[in-house]
């Protein structure tokens, strides 16, 4: 991208996304809300350096719900649970960032609803109920049993007998989160007024919950087995054994993305974010033939690698060789998903290192709450464990760890609640947090700072183009560019020092490092890392 004039919110800025839940209680129930986000604002972002310098923020659902999967199980598409507040808070949300320059992306839950849900509460009720085919309900086999094989990614199988009209219903999460039938046009309908709603309220993208699940199998074929499976597996992880060829990623979701994207497109500058892990040519037609799909289907590749520099630059040129010209790279390392980043890596030096490589590669950096304070994986006591997939297939499989209270600061509950919160604050709060990090120059919080700024006003990191460079052992180097803009970015993955040699380059200056002690005149033609430090060098 040559312009940066063309790019779009979306592109040159960085995303943050929230865990509701985790952020901040204002009103004393140790779940948080919304007026707490609104009262976060100014963290996020108040124009200055001061701030940590994000352009949107993502909120995991916030819509009423019985929370059996912590607000992924959605019983109304057009309200606000009254935990985290109601329309007129989220309206107050709304205005209060745009004032900032902050966007808001939605969770949008489009391939299951809650049981408890009107429309599932119809369609239970009886066969012939006119909702009964906005679920995927099927008859038994011969033998009683499920109508395929499949499996929930929660443990068990994903069909669910009902007892009072004699069907299974399909759910490939919970059974308190039936499918809807994205072949049911009123279904379609009635889901694209949801996002009408929500664009109407001022919301300026989406993230679309397992988007290449919402159309299936028109026959539910079964699933093959995975003959490659982990013989470790829990007994009642059924679809871990299988193929997801049936289940997932069939052709015709495009057309409901290029509707998505046709609605879309009807307001001004709105996004479509998808979240979808599959192999990289399946991915890549998530963009749609010509641009017309997602504008971001969420790239997760760079969390399921070792942590080493070769792999990391092998993932990145590979996506950067298959993308389309209309297609723009983005980049996460964390969610409320997975590990926490510097648990996963091992070390708070990696997580910077990590920290400085997502908001310099080219594209759309997202970030998880906390991981700008290296916050890592708490420590949840077994009578305490809440998430489903902990409960239902072993506490390994918990993502409890990486949704814990956010760290404001060292008084009781970091600061996050007057109550006991829902999920125990992690251990280090008390030296990790918020206001200790802000009072500390070389904090993580204050990388993630500098970092922010820096590439908020460097066309070469937010716009321009990637040029890989081979360069020390274990290193991952390369040159990002815009106009006469040049910036060198050269990331030490290893634990011992590394002379990084660029040949052909004039004199350069670093002007972050990771260790955010030094600012230096350097010779890109040599020059020395330290163990896990990176660096931008302008040249
Ligand atoms: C993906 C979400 O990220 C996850 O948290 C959720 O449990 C499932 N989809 C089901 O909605």
């Amino acid at each position: 991208m040559k312009n940066d004039q063309h790019l779009r919110w979306w592109q040159r800025g960085v995303i943050y996304q929230i865990y509701p839940r985790s952020f901040k209680d204002t009103t004393g129930n140790g779940v948080g809300d919304l007026p707490g986000i609104i009262e976060k604002l100014d963290y996020l972002s108040d124009g200055t350096g001061n701030s940590l310098g994000i352009d949107a923020i993502w909120l995991s659902p916030i819509y009423p719900s019985p929370m059996a999967d912590f607000g992924y199980d959605v019983a109304d598409y057009c309200d606000v649970n009254p935990l985290f507040g109601d329309l007129a808070t989220f309206d107050q949300l709304v205005a209060e960032a745009h004032r900032r320059g902050i966007r808001i992306i939605l969770d949008y839950v489009p391939n299951h609803s809650s049981d408890q849900h009107p429309w599932f509460i119809e369609s239970r009720r009886s066969r012939d109920n006119p909702r009964r085919d906005w679920y995927i309900w099927r008859d038994p086999r011969p033998d009683g049993s499920p109508p395929n094989n499949w499996g929930s990614a929660f443990g068990g199988p994903a069909w669910t007998w009902d007892e009072a009209t004699g069907q299974y219903y399909l759910h490939q999460f919970l059974k308190e989160q039936p499918e809807l039938n994205w072949r049911q046009p009123e279904v379609r309908a009635a889901m694209m007024d949801m996002l009408r709603f929500w664009m109407e309220r001022g919301v300026d993208g989406f993230r679309i919950d397992v988007v290449s699940l919402l159309i299936k199998d028109a026959e539910l074929r079964d699933n093959p087995p995975n003959p490659n499976a982990d013989p470790t597996l829990p007994p009642n992880d059924i679809s871990g054994r299988q193929w997801p060829v049936y289940n997932r990623d069939q052709d015709q979701v495009h057309e409901i993305i290029r509707d998505f994207r046709r609605l879309l497109d009807e307001y001004d500058d709105r996004c479509a974010i998808g979240e979808l892990s599959l192999e990289l040519p399946r991915w890549i037609r998530y963009y749609g033939q010509n641009g017309d799909g997602l504008h971001l289907p969420f790239n997760f590749r760079l969390m399921g690698l070792p942590w080493q520099a070769q792999a990391v630059r092998r993932s990145v040129d590979e996506l950067e060789a298959a993308l389309p010209p209309f297609a723009w790279p983005n980049y996460v390392l964390g969610n409320h998903d997975r590990a926490r980043l510097a648990s996963r890596l091992g070390s708070q030096a990696q997580a910077r290192l990590a920290a400085m490589m997502l908001l310099t590669l080219r594209g759309t950096p997202t970030l998880y709450y906390g991981d700008e304070l290296g916050m890592e994986n708490g420590v949840i006591p077994p009578e305490k464990l809440q998430d489903p997939p902990g409960l239902r297939l072993g506490k390994e499989h918990s993502r409890d760890v990486c949704r814990t209270p956010m760290q404001w600061d060292d008084s009781p509950n970091a600061g996050f609640s007057t109550a006991e919160p829902w999920l125990p604050v992690s251990g280090d709060y008390a030296t990790r947090n918020v206001t200790i990090q802000s009072a500390d120059p070389t904090s993580m919080l204050n990388l993630y700072r500098r970092l922010l700024w820096y590439r908020r006003g460097s066309p070469a990191l937010f716009g321009g183009c990637y040029q890989p460079l081979d360069a020390g052992d274990n290193c991952f180097v390369y040159l990002r560019a815009a106009g006469d803009e040049r910036r060198l970015v050269a990331l030490n993955f290893a634990d011992g020092q590394r002379r990084v040699s660029v040949p052909g380059e004039g004199a350069g200056r670093i002007v972050i490092s990771t260790h955010l002690d030094r600012e230096e005149s350097v010779s890109p033609s040599g020059f020395e890392l330290r163990p896990h430090e990176g660096v931008i060098v302008e040249l």
